[in-house]
């Protein structure tokens, strides 16, 4: 079921050699959770698909989130202070799957017990914080994960593969948009800024990975949506320092109230010879390939945050005592700090308002009655006896 986990048996099975147990059954890391809400549920149930990982233990400051861990993780510890997961030795590595402003101290604390990090984005709720973070992950030998899913979509690799190929010549224009009716105002994740920041990071990243050069410009122009004090639409262009241009649209403001939700997520590269790009559904993606030798069109599922590709590649990479490709903290802190300017930049260009408090009212109630949208706050599915709790896994986390 995952491809290559098998070549790192031999390193795996020494761990149960030295325990005098047969080697034909290796190891399993043995894994931590911090935070056991809508990312760290579907990280858990990643983890227990997986043949490298165990789920060792769970903390969760709230109650009914470690009712619901100790019903879907029965063998796991589930307790309401981490301070047992970080001194257990027999822990390989933590998921860090709080907010922002909680992500510092746990990341000092998980090097210091020298245990391997898999994070959230972003690993702290101010620049200042995360570039000394970086600082420290980059002098420790453990391993630091951070959640850029995009890094490890199967549809971004094929195009990035056929770009290198030199089918689309080289590339001069990134653009990528992603609108959905997703996360609202009101609904939580503070720390983690406005959508621009918390969600359109991830595209800051993904354009700069495509980019394979830092930004040098940009302007933004944003707009405050029903008069909420930050701008919920965001769109960035500008340069990067080898002059590819590129644009991104953000906004979690796509038809909230249509009766069918809508959404627009698309990358769309062009060089200067072809085109490559994908659009999807958070069903299905789709990449379609314009090169000088070759058209190519390829539809498979979307997968939606990928998480079984990195809890795989992490594991293996631990296993393997090198990084055989996930994605790190100073490309994540990087997509933070341009993030951040970028949408300073929007609120710095007097963003215009449309709408009312009123819609947003009529919006947020709306969702309140939702059970699966885009970005839904997690705590209607938080009772372990609800039929959603069993179907939590399955539930979209876009
Ligand atoms: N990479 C991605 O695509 C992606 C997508 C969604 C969310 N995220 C990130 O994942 C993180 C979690 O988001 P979520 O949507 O799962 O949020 P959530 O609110 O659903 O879950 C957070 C959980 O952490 C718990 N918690 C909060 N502070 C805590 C603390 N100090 N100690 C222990 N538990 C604590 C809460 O009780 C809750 O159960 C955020 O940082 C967010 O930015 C990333």
């Amino acid at each position: 079921m995952i491809a290559g986990h098998g070549a790192l048996r031999p390193k795996a099975a020494l761990h149960k050699e030295k325990r005098g147990q047969p080697t034909d059954m290796p190891r399993k890391l043995r894994a931590g959770i911090l935070g056991y809400g809508r990312m760290g549920r579907g990280f858990v149930a990643a983890m227990q698909e997986s043949e490298i990982w165990e789920v060792a233990a769970v903390y969760d400051i709230c109650g009914k989130a470690r009712q619901l861990a100790r019903h879907n993780a029965p063998k796991a510890a589930v307790s309401d202070a981490p301070d047992a997961i970080f001194e257990d030795a027999s822990i390989d590595a933590v998921g860090l799957f709080t907010l922002a402003d909680a992500r510092p101290q746990q990341i000092r604390q998980a090097l210091a017990s020298r245990k391997h990090v898999l994070a959230e984005k972003p690993i702290g709720a101010d620049i200042a914080t995360e570039w000394q973070l970086v600082r420290e992950i980059e002098a420790s030998d453990r391993f630091v994960a951070v959640n850029l899913f995009n890094r490890n979509a199967w549809y971004h690799k094929d195009i990035q593969r056929f770009i290198a190929e030199g089918e689309i010549g080289d590339l001069a224009v990134i653009r990528i948009c992603h609108m959905t009716p997703g996360h609202m105002p009101m609904e939580g994740h503070d720390p983690e800024g406005p959508p621009f920041h918390d969600c359109g990071m991830h595209y800051v990243d993904v354009a700069r990975w495509y980019a394979q050069s830092e930004y040098k410009t940009w302007h933004a122009q944003g707009l405050r949506m029903w008069g909420h004090k930050d701008p919920w639409w965001v769109q960035a262009h500008g340069t990067f320092a080898n002059g590819v241009v590129f644009d991104i649209t953000q906004g979690f403001i796509y038809g909230h109230l249509a009766k069918e939700q809508p959404h627009n997520c698309y990358v769309d590269s062009i060089g200067t010879k072809g085109v490559a790009r994908m659009r999807h559904d958070f069903t299905q993606a789709t990449v379609e390939l314009h090169g000088v030798h070759e058209t190519l069109q390829k539809t498979a599922p979307f997968n939606d945050k990928k998480l079984d590709v990195m809890v795989d590649v992490f594991g293996r990479s631990i296993l393997a005592g090198k990084n055989l490709g996930f994605p790190q903290a100073r490309d994540s802190v990087i997509a933070s700090e341009v993030s951040w300017a970028m949408l300073n930049d929007a609120v710095a260009n007097a963003p215009p308002v449309r709408g009312t408090p009123e819609e947003m009212q009529q919006i947020l109630e709306h969702r309140r009655k939702m059970v699966n949208g885009f970005g839904l706050p997690v705590k209607a599915q938080e009772e372990p006896e609800s039929p959603l709790a069993e179907a939590l896994p399955a539930i979209p986390i876009r």
